[in-house]
This record gives C-alpha cells, sequence and structure tokens, in this order.
C-alpha cells in the first residue's frame, strides 16, 4: 500500500493552494477570500451536527428549518423553497421525475447540463429537443426563443413538461416569461436550470438592473439555483424554488427526499440559510459597489482587437433575450489562441484561474466577492496578451471551426434509456460511424452532451472527438476513461450478457 505523508493529505494541499496567490474567477461565488463575512463563521467542526433534538429533520421539517424555508420563500416571492445540500443536480432530477410519469415525453433545450439528461434516464422519457442558435462569430450557444417553444409544443401536444437552461453558462439569458407563457397555454409546467443565476434574484432596489430577473419572477414555476456558483454560499449548497399550479408539490418533495443525502450537513444548511440572508439585508449594497466594479472591467475590454469581449450586443439576435454581465466571456476565435491556450497564458503568466476554457473562448466567472484589485489583474492580462497578439500578429487567417455540439441535430435513434439499457458493444471511437451511442460524451466543464445516448454518430463526430482529444480537452461520459472507446447499441439479437461485450476491432 502506498504511504499517504501527511504533507499529501487534500486538506494541507488545499491550504497550500489557499496561499499560493492564485486568483479563482471561477466557483465558489465566496472566492475563498478575505471579507467579514467569510470571516465570521465558527470553525466547521464545531457546528456540524445530525438531526439531534431541536434541531428539525430536512426530510420531514416541522420546526427551525420549516422555519427557516419558509422565511426564505418570503425572500424569494415562491410558493415554497427548499435547500438543496447535493447541488442544482439533486433539484433537476427531483424537478423531472416530480412533474413526469415514467415513460412521458419532455421538451428540453438541447443545451442542457447532463443532471437534466440523468434526470430523463431515470424516468425513461422520451425527449425532444429545442436547439438553440449558435452565436458564429463566437460559436457559443445563443438563447431559446418563446417561438421556437411554442413550435416544439404544437407538435408535441403530449409533452409533459419543458426544461430550459438559463442563463447558460456562457451567462446567456433566454426569454422566460414569453417561454412560460406558452408553456402555460398547454397547461403544463415550465423548469428553468437557474444554477447559474442565484445572484438574479437580489438585485433589487430603485436603480436600473445590473442582472436579468430570476427566471421566479418571470412566471417558471420551478426555478433551481446553485448558490455556490455565484453567491458567498458552500460547494453543493442551492435552492429549488417552485409556484402552485401547474406541480404536484407533494410529489417533488418526495423526490427531493430520494436524491438528497438523509444526512444533510447543518454546515451547508446553515451556510445556505446565511447566504440568503445576508444577500436579503445587504445585497443591494453588495450589487452598487460590484456595478462600478464590473462596468470599469468589461469596459476595459471592449476595445481588443485579437480577443473579444462577449458584450450586450448580442442581445436581441439568437435568441439571446439578455446577458448576464458577471460572467466575462472571452473569445480567441480571432487569434492563433485556443481557449486552452489562453487559459494557459492567464494561470501560468498572470496566475488568474478561469472557470472554463473551451475552444475557442474562456470563461470566467466574476461576483461581487471579487476585489477591484482582481478585477484590475484579470483586465489588464486580457489588454497585455490582445495587445502581444496584435504585436506579433498572431491573428487567425481564417476563423476554423473549432467547436462543434451545439447547433448539431444528430438522429435521435431511440429513447437515452432505451440506449443506455440495452444491449451494447464496445468499438473504438473511429470505427463508430453510422452506430448508436450507448453513453454520453461531454466535455467537462461545461457537462453539456455533445453526444447523448440514443443518438446516431457520424463522421463529423467523430472527427471532432479526435480534436479534441488532440487538442486535451477533458472529454468525459464514457467508461473508457482515455476516450479511445465508446459502447453503442448493438441492434443485433440474443440474450443481453451475450452482446454486453468489448470488440477489440482495431481496424
Ligand atoms: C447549467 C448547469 N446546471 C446544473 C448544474 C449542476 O449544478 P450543481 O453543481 O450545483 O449540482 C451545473 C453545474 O455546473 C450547470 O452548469
Amino acid at each position: 500500500m502506498r504511504r499517504l505523508s501527511e504533507e499529501d493529505l487534500l486538506w494541507k494541499r488545499l491550504e497550500r493552494y489557499g496561499k499560493s496567490g492564485r486568483y479563482p474567477f471561477h466557483m465558489p461565488g465566496h472566492k475563498r477570500c478575505n471579507h467579514p463575512f467569510t470571516e465570521e463563521f465558527p470553525n466547521p467542526y464545531g457546528i456540524d451536527i445530525t438531526e439531534i433534538d431541536g434541531f428539525d429533520n430536512l426530510h420531514h421539517p416541522e420546526g427551525i428549518l420549516k422555519e427557516s424555508m419558509d422565511w426564505a420563500a418570503e425572500v424569494y416571492g415562491s410558493d415554497r423553497t427548499y435547500y438543496l445540500i447535493n447541488g442544482s443536480s439533486c433539484g433537476i432530477l427531483s424537478a423531472i421525475c416530480g412533474v413526469s410519469n415514467y415513460s412521458d415525453k419532455i421538451i428540453i433545450s438541447r443545451n442542457c447540463h447532463k443532471s437534466v439528461y440523468h434526470g430523463i434516464i431515470l424516468n425513461n422519457l422520451k425527449t425532444v429537443y429545442s436547439y438553440p442558435q449558435i452565436i458564429d462569430k463566437m460559436w457559443i450557444t445563443g438563447g431559446i426563443s418563446a417561438k421556437d417553444v411554442e413550435k416544439t409544443l404544437k407538435n408535441n401536444q403530449d409533452a409533459c413538461a419543458v426544461l430550459v437552461v438559463s442563463p447558460t453558462y456562457d451567462g446567456i439569458v433566454s426569454d422566460i416569461r414569453g417561454i412560460a407563457e406558452k408553456v402555460h397555454q398547454r397547461g403544463i409546467p415550465l423548469i428553468v436550470d437557474e444554477a447559474h443565476g442565484a445572484h438574479f434574484s437580489f438585485d433589487r432596489g430603485e436603480r436600473k438592473r445590473l442582472f436579468p430577473m430570476s427566471a421566479l419572477d418571470c412566471g417558471a414555476d420551478v426555478v433551481i439555483q446553485s448558490l455556490h456558483k455565484t453567491l458567498p454560499s458552500f460547494t453543493q449548497t442551492a435552492v429549488l424554488h417552485v409556484r402552485k399550479g401547474y406541480v404536484d408539490i407533494e410529489r417533488l418533495e418526495w423526490y427531493l427526499q430520494v436524491y438528497q443525502s438523509s444526512s444533510p450537513s447543518y454546515l451547508l444548511l446553515s451556510g445556505i440559510e446565511r447566504c440568503i440572508f445576508e444577500m436579503n439585508e445587504r445585497g443591494k449594497e453588495y450589487y452598487q459597489g460590484f456595478e462600478e466594479r464590473l462596468r470599469r472591467l468589461r469596459e476595459g475590454l471592449t476595445n481588443m482587437k485579437c480577443l473579444e469581449l462577449l458584450g450586450e450586443n448580442i442581445i436581441g439576435s439568437y435568441g439571446v433575450y439578455d446577458i448576464d454581465c458577471s460572467k466575462i466571456v472571452v473569445s480567441c476565435r480571432k487569434s492563433v489562441l485556443s481557449g486552452e491556450a489562453l487559459g494557459k497564458i492567464l494561470r501560468d503568466k498572470y496566475g488568474l484561474e478561469m472557470e472554463m476554457c473551451g475552444a475557442d473562448y474562456v470563461v470566467a466567472i466574476t461576483t461581487f466577492l471579487d476585489t477591484e484589485e482582481g478585477l484590475c489583474s484579470l483586465r489588464n492580462a486580457f489588454l497585455e496578451i490582445d495587445e502581444w497578439l496584435i504585436q506579433k500578429n498572431k491573428r487567425r487567417e481564417k476563423s476554423s471551426c473549432t467547436e462543434f455540439w451545439p447547433g448539431r441535430r444528430a438522429e435521435i435513434a431511440m429513447t437515452l434509456a432505451e440506449a443506455r439499457k440495452g444491449r451494447w458493444e464496445r468499438l473504438k471511437i473511429k470505427n463508430c460511424a453510422g452506430r448508436i451511442s450507448s453513453e454520453f460524451i461531454y466535455l467537462y466543464p461545461p457537462g453539456i452532451p455533445i453526444i447523448a445516448p440514443g443518438e446516431r454518430i457520424d463522421q463529423d463526430l467523430i472527427g471532432q472527438i479526435c480534436r479534441y482529444k488532440e487538442m486535451g480537452f477533458p472529454i468525459q461520459g464514457m467508461e473508457d476513461h482515455k476516450a479511445e472507446y465508446l459502447k453503442v447499441c448493438d441492434m443485433g439479437s440474443g440474450n443481453q450478457s451475450d452482446h454486453n461485450r468489448s470488440k477489440d476491432d482495431e481496424d
């Protein structure tokens, strides 16, 4: 057995990393910073208890947790708000299972997070996709329009619910009010994965809004928000809000019990409550200062020549209803740099860690806990890199289509669950053209399937996966961690155990 030295222990590594001076432009939203809010919190061991007398039970709340969640519902203006300690993922699973019966049909936007697809598999749902448009100059996904949803609903009158992601990982917001109207005309619920928009709810006060309105205020029936992504809250903390009318609340609550731990952490629960309390009390003040810092950052980045900031000029096209200006999305599509290379320069030369590096862009998450100094170093780093690219004349001759998946409409040959659970064989990826995938393939982050089980694989997709591999991207979802072999559906006859096999198909 390998001996683990004390210095190798995870908490030691984390502590060392915390002192390394690397600046986090990623989640969690508290940014590990020195702020009275983070400093006042007690020693985690001292407040880590279980469901002892007087401290209620998250799965059967009757005391302080019930009171706390009822108070939170008032803060948010929902009919019910639930604290989630297994991230938005468990809220998404519960929402999907809570609004559907086994084998129902659901309409979802194709750019959903993998947790949505997992929920669909759990309830064996048939999926119909609403495809976001592609913002081609940056090659990121745009929004879903109310018109698109209306059309999809018209062709699928038996759908039990609609689920869209807004904002996306890149901060793109769809017209939730318009979509909710269309969905409600059919008498079914709208679920919004607002994992990246928890901060929208606290943009209050008389001044012009800094952030878009929360989906809850735009008429969505179930809204799931990760507090940990953009607010000062511990990783894994999230909330789920429900409005009465189109959702069976008791049924949804049952699924929350299924998908949440039976030993919910009081550390996380108290962190959730404290975050909501703080934002409700002082959010307005925090956002005022943040608005100014964010404005300076974004203005400083508007005139880059080789790099390009995703800005408000995109609103109104590509289905984009609004953008989350706290997401700093910088495209390097006009330069010779890949997103990975840009992220590496930012990390190695400037000590700035991004949230995500795509093929052609990087994403930095900013929150009101970012310091002026931190935001200035981000701006200066981008400007210096842009200048270097100009001087070296490092523009891309012709923009190649390196990003790929979002607009792709693969043939859906069977449901996700059928493809996941049926017979399969494992083939080298290069030999999978024409076959139906039995596995997911996604880059993590952002965890949006490039291919989902049940979709037919084509040569373009294979080429793209190979390019991602060459570029060293984090390809996940397949059992083969080296991403060389893929499980595809075996359509032959015979019994399952005979067919579930790896084929050594060298050619
Ligand atoms: C769009 C989206 N939805 C849901 C999730 C899941 O959230 P959580 O990590 O809080 O479970 C993620 C995670 O990154 C996400 O990007």
